[in-house]
């Protein structure tokens, strides 16, 4: 399978929030930047997908990373990652964040250090992510990541 990754366009928004419920993460908020959000594409159709939240100062929130279950292991997700941690380095974010309660091995594999939810909400205070986790009342209980 020939798998191509390229920048979110209108046509794809369907399709991905469609994803994000199928691996569980939240639409609220996503693909609200089509240039900062990335997708994987085989054979026409989308197959993965994740974005970043860039708020102007010198950090990035990575987010709604999603690969479906039967794609899984195949370094989609790292792909991915590779792909929007470039996306945040080029505007100028020196810290790359992430929440993830469920992929802690995946972002641990990956040489992501955990961090103080603290520590990732002062860098990024308006990151839209960041304001619905707050209005949620999730803060308390998520994990939150660093890139190296
Ligand atoms: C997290 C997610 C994106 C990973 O996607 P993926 O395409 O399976 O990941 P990759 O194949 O690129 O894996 C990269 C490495 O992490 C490892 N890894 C991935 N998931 C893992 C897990 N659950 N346990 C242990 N290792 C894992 C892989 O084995 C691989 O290691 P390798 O290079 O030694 O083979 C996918 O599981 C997913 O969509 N989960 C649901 C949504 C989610 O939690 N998103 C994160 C929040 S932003």
């Amino acid at each position: 399978m020939r798998v191509i990754c390229r920048i979110a366009h209108e046509r794809d928004v369907e399709d991905a929030l469609s994803l994000l419920d199928r691996v569980g993460q939240m639409r609220e908020g996503a693909m609200a930047e089509l240039r900062y959000w990335r997708v994987l594409e085989a054979n026409g159709s989308l197959i993965a997908m994740g974005g970043i939240e860039y708020c102007g100062a010198d950090a990035a929130l990575l987010r709604s990373l999603a690969v479906p279950a039967s794609l899984r292991g195949k370094g989609y997700g790292q792909l991915l990652v590779k792909e929007l941690v470039g996306v945040a380095r080029d505007l100028g974010a020196a810290r790359v964040y992430a929440f993830s309660t469920g992929a802690m091995p995946f972002f641990t594999k990956l040489g992501w250090k955990r961090v103080q939810v603290d520590e990732l909400v002062s860098a990024l205070p308006d990151a839209p992510q960041v304001e619905s986790f707050r209005k949620r009342g999730w803060l308390p209980t998520e994990v939150a990541w660093r890139a190296p």
